[in-house]
């Protein structure tokens, strides 16, 4: 994309388990490593913030031995969130990220990631501004935009989310000439073959794909085609 630095941030593809097989989980995240999977996107979900109910810090420290170097990409749908954090932290998360409306203090939770030694990011729901990460950019390691409402794997891409993509994009490359400091910019839901060009040219470097890599029958050449599909318009 024209308004990209130079320097942007390689691409990477972070597998969603949440449409794995959860019977062989350890196998499963192996696996789709094993097939070109940069990340391990969990979703952590507390049928309070989300109507669903998933898998919390003893499945994330039950599948580290099975992830390697791979950094597990935490991503909260809990509320409220300051209290796991150092759970997950010992678990083996790599990265956390919770939305802004399950925290009272954003700017607090944010700090206590990175005290517990993980990156930290933002996730905005489709409805949710931009405005709400403006005044703590530099606490962020990556910013995630939601593609759909939070709870559910499957779901369909929400088109509003490109031209917020876009303005993400500017917001982090203004940021990054001004301080030198880079974020990811991480999109998660309905991310598929046939988008993931769209979605890479409004600016996302980092993309989740649950069910378009697991709901496949060979992991590696999806991933591979997301890739490639990726880079021809990103
Ligand atoms: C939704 C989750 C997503 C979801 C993505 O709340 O945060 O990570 O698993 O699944 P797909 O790629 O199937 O939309
Ligand atoms: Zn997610």
């Amino acid at each position: 994309m024209s308004s990209a630095p130079n320097n942007a941030l390689p691409m990477l593809i972070a597998p969603s388990i949440l449409s794995a097989d959860f019977a062989r989980l350890g196998e499963e995240v192996k696996t789709v490593l094993a097939a070109g999977a940069d990340w391990i996107h969990f979703d952590a979900m507390d049928n309070h913030y989300v109507p669903n109910l998933t898998i919390g810090p003893m499945v994330c420290s039950a599948i580290k031995p099975y992830a390697g170097s791979a950094l597990i990409d935490v991503h909260l749908m809990v509320e409220p969130v300051d209290a796991l954090v150092p759970m997950f932290a010992k678990a083996g998360a790599g990265l956390i990220s919770f939305h802004p409306e399950a925290s009272k203090h954003v700017d607090r939770t944010l700090q206590i990631i990175r005290d517990h030694g993980c990156q930290a990011g933002v996730v905005l729901n489709p409805a949710t501004p931009l405005a709400c990460v403006e005044h703590v950019l530099d606490r962020l390691d990556l910013l995630l935009l939601m593609s759909v409402n939070p709870g559910f794997g499957g779901q369909s891409f929400i088109a509003s989310t490109l031209p917020k993509l876009r303005q993400a994009r500017a917001l982090i490359d203004r940021h990054a000439r001004e301080s030198g400091q880079r974020i990811r910019l991480e999109v998660d839901g309905g991310v598929k073959l046939d988008n993931i060009g769209e979605i890479a040219a409004a600016g996302a470097d980092t993309f989740v794909a649950g069910s378009a890599i697991f709901g496949s029958s060979d992991y590696s050449a999806t991933i591979a085609q997301l890739r490639s599909s990726a880079r021809r318009l990103g």
